[in-house]
């Protein structure tokens, strides 16, 4: 990723193009995510206190109203979009749900967004989730910031966080300050490029903004604080770093190939401020996009373009109405106007867009590249689909991903067959939901197959609501799902072990579930002549968004 041509006279667009920066946070359920995300909002001054968004787990329950299930079990279902002025700039931060609500829109989120920001609990480092959703910007080569959570509680030796997620992950980590002592012994941190010790004062309730002491390492308050043993490791941990670690270098960032590393607490307010400055400094702007036709939608052309990347349906259980989430790619977005729909062969005009914020939203006049809207949505828009005006055609289409978790899902009330088949329909145009089908007791059944459990919930909660149709779902124990590429004569001679099930795709390609890794390896050294296709981008690999990498060098 490289950042624009800086220009002597930029256009209105280009200044505002400049402007924006369009992340998202990456990481495993509790390292911190909404915490840090309530105190970028604090300090940007987008609330008054932390908290005031989201809040916290004990009272989401009350605080969400978007669907029953998310008030009854007190989570966000579905990402919300947050846009905040920080230092003249606007920063889209789009938030990816995590936990038992992780869900295809997770994974999508990350194609709508320029740069992601890792956050890792100091005490844990890389998770599951974390490496799952790094795969996805890795993927796109999307630059990452990583930020080291819960310096104030024990924490691992820095240096060993900083090789894991060398080791893991596979990019340099570099550690931009370096944390003095953890959990009760926790002072602070060395700012490594501006020589400096920024010193955390506890506060009582990490609601408003904390108060930081910069020293110089030499400062005598400083060597008093620490005692003269933690003084001295601090001075040696420096001295290493400036002479055996590897230096930061902003190219590599942009190309997404190492990740800078600051240590802080997001509860308490530390380390939120710098790391702030530094995504406003270092995440590039709104990047090109890969077009299908192999051309790139450049940001600051005057062509409108934009995709839409998730439909979220119900968010007003009143209206029930639904709301296509739109990133906007290129030129300057205005209400009314008429774009192109592609996949519709038709032009739509664009009405109702909606600026969103958490679960708010307010009417908007216009936006810019890296901004993302909500446009209403009566049937109009679906995952994936593209707009443009001009000359602009389509964006590549959003890859799928690997599905999970498997379910059958059975309609109790036979006579409402249309409404079930039409609900199931819908949802997977969606995007909510991939579908398979399987033969059970010489009949077809529709099968799900979801990244998330959360998934089939929202399935069964929104054809009861919305197509007033019961339905159970049986969960099935296989965890992945190939294609079989094979001619008939090759697909005649399979005899799958007993854990492995058969079903077909929509084009009623052969598919087999596996309960393990290990039955698929097992399966693949036994028909050498047959392709297990993954079914994700992780398989072919062939989703790229080039346009990110083809951008001329600043
Ligand atoms: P998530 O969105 O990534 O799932 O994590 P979240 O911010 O909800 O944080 C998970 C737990 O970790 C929360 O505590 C939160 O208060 C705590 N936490 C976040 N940052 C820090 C930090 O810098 N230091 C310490 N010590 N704790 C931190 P909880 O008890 O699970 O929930 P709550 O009742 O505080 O909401």
């Amino acid at each position: 990723m490289i950042q624009p041509l800086k220009n002597q006279n930029p256009t209105q667009l280009q200044k505002e193009v400049a402007k924006r920066r369009t992340f998202a946070i990456i990481s495993h359920p509790d390292a911190g995510k909404t915490t840090l995300t309530e105190k970028l909002l604090l300090y940007s001054n987008a609330v008054d206190l932390a908290g005031a968004v989201r809040g916290r787990k004990s009272q989401r329950h009350a605080t969400s109203d978007w669907m029953s299930i998310e008030q009854e079990r007190g989570i966000s279902i579905t990402s919300t979009v947050l846009q905040f002025q920080y230092n003249n700039c606007y920063v889209n931060l789009l938030d990816t749900p995590g936990h038992q609500d992780f869900s295809e829109d997770t994974y999508r989120t990350l194609m709508a967004v320029d740069s992601a920001v890792m956050v890792l609990d100091a005490a844990k480092g890389i998770e599951a989730q974390t490496k799952k959703l790094f795969e996805v910007c890795r993927m796109r080569h999307i630059p990452i910031l990583t930020f080291i959570n819960k310096m104030d509680h024990v924490a691992r030796e820095p240096l060993q966080l900083l090789d894991e997620i060398e080791k893991i992950l596979g990019i340099p980590a570099v550690a931009i300050n370096w944390p003095i002592g953890d959990g009760p012994t926790f002072q602070g941190v060395y700012d490594l490029q501006k020589d400096q010790v920024l010193r955390f004062n506890r506060t009582e309730h990490g609601q408003r903004k904390a108060p930081v002491t910069v020293s110089d390492v030499d400062d005598l308050a400083l060597l008093q604080l620490l005692g003269k043993e933690a003084h001295s490791a601090l001075r040696e941990d420096v001295e290493l770093l400036s002479i055996a670690g590897t230096s930061f270098d902003e190219k590599q960032y942009l190309a997404g190939d190492m990740t800078p590393v600051y240590f802080g607490s997001a509860l308490n307010n530390f380390g939120v401020e710098p790391f702030l400055d530094a995504l406003i400094q270092l995440a590039p702007p709104p990047q090109p996009r890969q077009l299908v036709d192999g051309d790139l939608a450049i940001p600051e052309q005057e062509d409108f373009s934009g995709f839409v990347f998730k439909i979220q349906a119900n968010m007003n259980p009143k209206h029930r109405d639904s709301i296509a989430f739109m990133r906007i790619c290129s030129g300057r977005f205005q209400k009314d106007m008429v774009v192109s729909h592609p996949r519709l062969g038709r032009n739509v005009r664009l009405t109702r867009p909606y600026q969103l914020f958490a679960q708010g939203r307010s009417s908007l006049e216009e936006a810019f590249p890296g901004d993302v809207l909500g446009l209403a949505n009566p049937g109009l828009f679906t995952i994936g689909d593209s707009l443009s005006t001009g000359k602009l055609a389509s964006f590549l289409p959003l890859p799928s991903f690997e599905p999970e978790f498997f379910a059958l899902i059975r309609n109790k009330d036979t006579a409402k067959h249309k409404q079930f088949h039409k609900g199931i329909e819908q949802l997977v145009k969606e995007g909510a939901i991939q579908r398979l089908f399987a033969l059970d007791d010489s009949q077809i059944h529709p099968l799900l197959a979801a990244v998330g459990k959360l998934q089939f919930e929202v399935v069964e909660a929104r054809l009861k609501t919305e197509y007033n149709v019961e339905v159970e779902i049986e969960y099935l124990p296989y965890t992945g799902a190939r294609r079989i590429n094979a001619d008939l004569q090759e697909l005649a001679k399979i005899s799958w072990p007993s854990g492995v099930m058969e079903v077909k795709d929509g084009n009623n390609q052969t598919v087999a579930l596996f309960s393990s890794e290990w039955e698929i390896r097992r399966c693949i050294d036994k028909y050498p002549n047959i392709t297990f296709q993954e079914f994700g981008f992780g398989v072919n690999n062939t989703w790229e968004n080039k346009g990110d990498r083809n951008r001329p060098n600043r």
